[in-house]
């Protein structure tokens, strides 16, 4: 009966801790927030080449306060949220291009004192609400840094 007891504990131990790593991001343990569906867009973006993606970069009250009032950088509790979809041409309509699938939700969470190292930033990329692995947020910083130090790390701007 032990025996059995243990092989049970040993199978389901695994099993949990997944499921709760699986929705946060590694490094930075940050979670998809509830509601980010019904934020405000700050802009649309498009990338082509092999992405191929349209994209929807949507902001919390708090982000979206700083960004109507120019406020850089932003205060702490500014979530930015990009949602992108695959580009594909309307079955409707020559020459538009409507969203496909969803590939990913990236999160980006202002706090200055506990993602200090990161420029105040912690950072989530989640497939089907799961975060990818480790290896990619290890990218997230050095891309920012490299080319919007100067604008807080953020690349989006308010599209009027
Ligand atoms: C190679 C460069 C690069 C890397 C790596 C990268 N990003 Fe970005 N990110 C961008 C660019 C460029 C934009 C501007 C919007 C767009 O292209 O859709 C952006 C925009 C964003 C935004 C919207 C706010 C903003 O800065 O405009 C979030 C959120 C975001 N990225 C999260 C992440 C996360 C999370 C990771 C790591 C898993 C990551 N990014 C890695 C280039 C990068």
């Amino acid at each position: 009966m032990l025996c059995v007891a243990a092989a049970c504990a040993v199978a389901l131990i695994p099993i949990t801790l997944s499921a709760v790593e699986d929705d946060s991001s590694p490094i930075f343990g940050v979670r998809i927030p509830v509601g980010y569906r019904q934020w405000e867009l700050i802009a649309p973006s498009h990338e082509t080449g092999s992405f191929n993606e349209l994209r929807g970069i949507l902001g919390n009250p708090i982000a979206l306060k700083a960004y109507r009032e120019g406020t850089l950088p932003f205060p702490d509790g500014a979530i930015l949220a990009k949602l992108a979809w695959k580009r594909e041409p309307s079955t409707e309509f020559p020459g538009a291009f409507v969203p496909g699938h969803a590939t990913t939700v990236q999160i980006m969470v202002k706090d200055s004192r506990k993602y200090e190292a990161t420029g105040g930033w912690g950072f989530g990329r989640f497939i089907d609400g799961m975060a990818v692995d480790r290896a990619q947020h290890e990218t997230c910083f050095a891309c920012h840094q490299a080319n919007v130090k100067d604008h807080d790390y953020v690349f989006t701007r308010f599209a009027p």
